[in-house]
């Protein structure tokens, strides 16, 4: 199967079947803190932040979803316009094809976005299948992002036919890139979290950023399996339904342990308020990918206005917790 036809099975995938991972994002766990006198005015509460170095609305990232094929570009265009509009970061999809295609988005994403953070995007095992340090140069230009996404999937690339398998020597290489990389990188899963001692050691290594991309959301098993229609990788994936670590639980283990490490939580994350709860546990970003992928393939305006009310339920949130507790169910089995 070629890239471009995987890619637009993804999508296609992602919008018309079931899959979730079958494990929770784990904030059910916790709640904010009720705060009943926010001796506040609510007009005049702001949740304006920087990410990157630049001036953002509030901590909520488009996550990466797609790009090379020209239904991605379409969405891409889509999620960029609402990105720009309201003051939120970006981050494209695997930039794979553009580089194995030698050619560059038909979007202008930059002209469009000036001022918000673009964040380009490549898999990190493709350093051990003949993308050079110049490869992923060339995904920052393309787009002139503020930063690198490289992003760690082994168990999609385990179930997939013909999957990039090899993934021996990539701390390694990880680090070689970070050294001296014009923008800072960001480490990231795809669905099934990072642990706190592989986040230290992709900071030691010199990742910036680390997005933990837990379970309880988009399943990649699952995706794959239904993309294949075959008996016997159906089979393979199944008990992988469940597989890895809550988003909540990644960020509070990271944050716990490793409190400078600047974390995105993002796998699963529904509206505002689990936003708020990730951005309380610890995390600096709150991602939203397969939630507003419906949105984005409509058009600009649908996805403007899911964004619209996941950032005023942030804000009402927000602005009326003043903390956060596991719950205490929670809190009897520990
Ligand atoms: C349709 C689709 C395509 C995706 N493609 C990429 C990708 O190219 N690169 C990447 O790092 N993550 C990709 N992801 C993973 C998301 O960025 C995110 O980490 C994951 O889906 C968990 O978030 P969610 O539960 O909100 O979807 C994709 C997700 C979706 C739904």
């Amino acid at each position: 199967m070629s890239i471009t036809l995987r890619k637009n099975n993804h999508i296609d995938i992602c919008l018309r079947k079931d899959i979730r991972s079958k494990q929770s994002n784990g904030f059910e766990h916790y709640h904010l803190l009720h705060n009943a006198l926010p001796e506040a005015d609510f007009e005049k509460f702001s949740t304006e932040c920087q990410f990157l170095g630049k001036n953002i609305s509030v901590p909520i990232l488009i996550s990466s979803m797609t790009g090379g094929t020209e239904e991605g570009e379409q969405i891409n265009r889509r999620l960029v316009e609402a990105a720009a509009e309201l003051k939120v970061p970006f981050a494209i999809g695997s930039q794979r094809i553009y580089i194995t295609e030698k050619r560059k988005p038909i979007f202008p994403y930059r002209t469009i976005a000036p001022n918000i953070p673009i964040l380009a995007n490549l898999g990190a095992v493709q350093m051990n299948y003949g993308f050079t340090r110049d490869d992923y140069l060339r995904a920052v230009e393309m787009i002139r992002a503020d930063a690198l996404i490289v992003h760690l999937n082994p168990l999609q690339e385990l179930i997939q036919k013909n999957g990039d398998t090899n993934f021996s020597g990539l701390l390694k290489k990880i680090e070689k890139l970070c050294h001296d990389f014009p923008v800072p990188v960001i480490a990231k899963e795809v669905g099934w979290g990072i642990q706190a001692e592989t986040a230290k050691r992709l900071i030691d290594a010199g990742v910036s950023i680390i997005d933990v991309a837990g379970a309880g959301g988009t399943s990649w098993s699952r995706v794959e399996s239904l993309i294949h229609d075959d008996d016997i990788i159906q089979k393979i994936a199944e008990p992988f339904d469940d597989w890895g670590i809550p988003t909540a639980e990644c960020i509070a283990m990271i944050h716990r342990q490793y409190p400078d490490i600047e974390l995105i939580a993002s796998g699963g994350i529904q509206n505002g308020v689990e936003a708020a709860k990730a951005i309380r546990l610890g995390a600096n970003l709150a991602g939203f990918a397969a939630r507003l992928l419906p949105a984005a393939a409509k058009n600009t305006e649908a996805v403007t206005e899911e964004l619209k009310i996941i950032m005023h339920q942030y804000r009402i949130a927000m602005f009326l917790s003043s903390g956060i507790q596991k719950t205490e169910k929670e809190q009897e089995r520990i």
